[in-house]
C-alpha cells in the first residue's frame, strides 16, 4: 500500500479552487436525472445525536455511476456552535475510486455542503418556481442564506432580495456583502413577515429544530411563490405548509425517515421528489397561480455531483496535500 496515496484538501484548498455556482448546479441536475432513472446507490443517512438532540452527525454514502462517484461524507450539524464562534456544519467528505475501491481523497467538506444545498435550491426552483422570478425572501443570513441566493441568482432574474435574521446585525451585514457581490438590491428586513410576503423565492435557512417555531403563518406566502425549506419544517406554521398546491421534496426514503425521527408532522402529501421532477415523470409547476414548496433534505448524491469536480480540479491546478495510505 505505500505507494498508494490520497489527495488531503482543506477547508482552504476547496474554497480557492474556483469551481463555480453554475457548474455546481448542472452536476446536481445530472445527478437528479440519474436518480429518477433509479440509477443512483444512496441509504438514508443513518446519525448520532451527542449531548443535545437538535445536535447531529451524519453518515451519507452515495455512489453515481454516470459521475463515476462514489463516497461518504460525515457531517456535523451543531445549531449552538456559534456561541463557540464554531460554524453550524463541520465535516470530512471521504471520496473513493469506484474501480477498486480506494480511498482517493479526503476533503474538508463545508463548501461542498454550503454550495450543493443552494444548487438543489436552484434545481428544485428551475422545475417549481416562476421563470420569471425576480424577489427573493431569505430568512437566516448565514452559510445557507448565502449560497441559496447565489443559486437562484444564477438561474433567475433576480433584482432584489429581502433578508432577515434573527439577529439584527447579521441581516445587515448580509445585505451589504450580497448586494454587492451579487449585483442586486439587498435589504435588511425586522420581521420574518417581511421577507416572505411579496417574494417569489422563500428560502428558510435557520436552525433545524425538532420543534418548529411555526413563525411563518398562513397568507404569508404570495400566490406563484415558491418556497425552499433548508431548515427542514422548522419555519412554518401547519396552514401555511398546507397552502401549496404542490409540495415536493429531493428524496421520499429520506423525508419518510425523518418522519419516523419526529420531524415534519402533519405536512401537505408529498407531489415528487427531486428526480421525478428532473426526469419529467412527475409535472413541476403547471400554472403561473401555483404556491410550491420543496423541503430538500440534503442527500449524499448531492456531494457525490460535486466531489468529482473538486478532486479534478484540485489535481489539475496542484491543490491540496499528498498523503500515504
Ligand atoms: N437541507 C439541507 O440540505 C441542509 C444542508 C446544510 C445545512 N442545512 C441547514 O441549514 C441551516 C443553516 O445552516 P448554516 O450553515 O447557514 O448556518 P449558519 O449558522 O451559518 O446560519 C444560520 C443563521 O440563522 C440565524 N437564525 C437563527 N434563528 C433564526 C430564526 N428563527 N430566524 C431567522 N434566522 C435565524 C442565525 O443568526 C444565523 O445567522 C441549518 O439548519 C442547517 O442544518 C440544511
Amino acid at each position: 500500500m505505500s505507494d498508494h496515496r490520497l489527495l488531503y484538501l482543506s477547508y482552504a484548498d476547496v474554497d480557492n479552487l474556483g469551481v463555480t455556482m453554475a457548474q455546481v448546479i448542472d452536476a446536481l441536475d445530472i445527478a437528479f436525472r440519474e436518480k429518477g432513472l433509479g440509477k443512483v446507490e444512496m441509504p438514508p443517512k443513518p446519525g448520532v445525536h451527542p449531548t443535545n438532540p437538535d445536535n447531529f452527525i451524519h453518515a451519507m454514502p452515495a455512489y453515481i455511476p454516470a459521475l463515476q462517484s462514489a463516497g461518504v461524507k460525515w457531517v456535523a450539524g451543531y445549531p449552538d456552535n456559534y456561541k463557540r464562534d464554531l460554524p453550524y456544519i463541520t465535516g470530512l467528505l471521504i471520496w473513493n475510486d469506484v474501480e477498486t475501491g480506494l480511498p482517493l481523497s479526503v476533503m474538508d467538506c463545508v463548501w461542498i455542503t454550503a454550495m450543493r444545498t443552494g444548487a438543489a435550491t436552484a434545481v428544485s426552483a428551475r422545475y417549481l418556481a416562476r421563470p420569471d422570478s425576480s424577489t427573493a425572501g431569505i430568512l437566516g443570513c448565514g452559510v445557507q442564506g448565502r449560497t441559496n441566493l447565489e443559486a437562484l441568482n444564477v438561474l433567475f432574474p433576480l433584482k432584489k432580495a429581502k433578508a432577515y435574521d434573527v439577529r439584527p446585525e447579521m441581516a445587515q451585514r448580509y445585505a451589504r456583502e450580497m448586494s454587492e457581490r451579487l449585483g442586486l438590491e439587498v435589504t435588511a428586513v425586522t420581521e420574518p413577515r417581511a421577507a416572505v410576503v411579496g417574494s417569489d423565492l422563500v428560502v428558510t435557512a435557520g436552525p433545524i429544530l425538532k420543534q418548529p417555531h411555526a413563525t411563518i403563518k398562513a397568507g404569508w406566502l404570495e400566490e406563484g411563490a415558491f418556497a425552499s425549506l433548508v431548515d427542514y419544517d422548522t419555519y412554518w406554521d401547519r396552514p401555511a405548509l398546507k397552502e401549496a398546491s404542490k409540495f415536493c421534496t429531493d428524496d421520499l426514503a429520506q423525508l419518510l425517515y425523518y418522519q419516523r425521527a419526529g420531524y415534519f408532522q402533519d405536512i401537505p402529501p408529498i407531489h415528487a421528489d427531486l428526480g421525478e421532477l428532473a426526469t419529467g415523470q412527475k409535472p413541476g409547476r403547471e400554472t403561473p397561480e401555483e404556491r410550491t414548496i420543496t423541503a430538500n433534505l440534503g442527500l449524499a448524491l448531492d456531494d457525490m455531483a460535486v466531489a468529482p469536480l473538486v478532486y479534478k480540479k484540485a489535481v489539475e491546478t496542484g491543490a491540496g496535500t499528498w498523503l500515504s495510505l
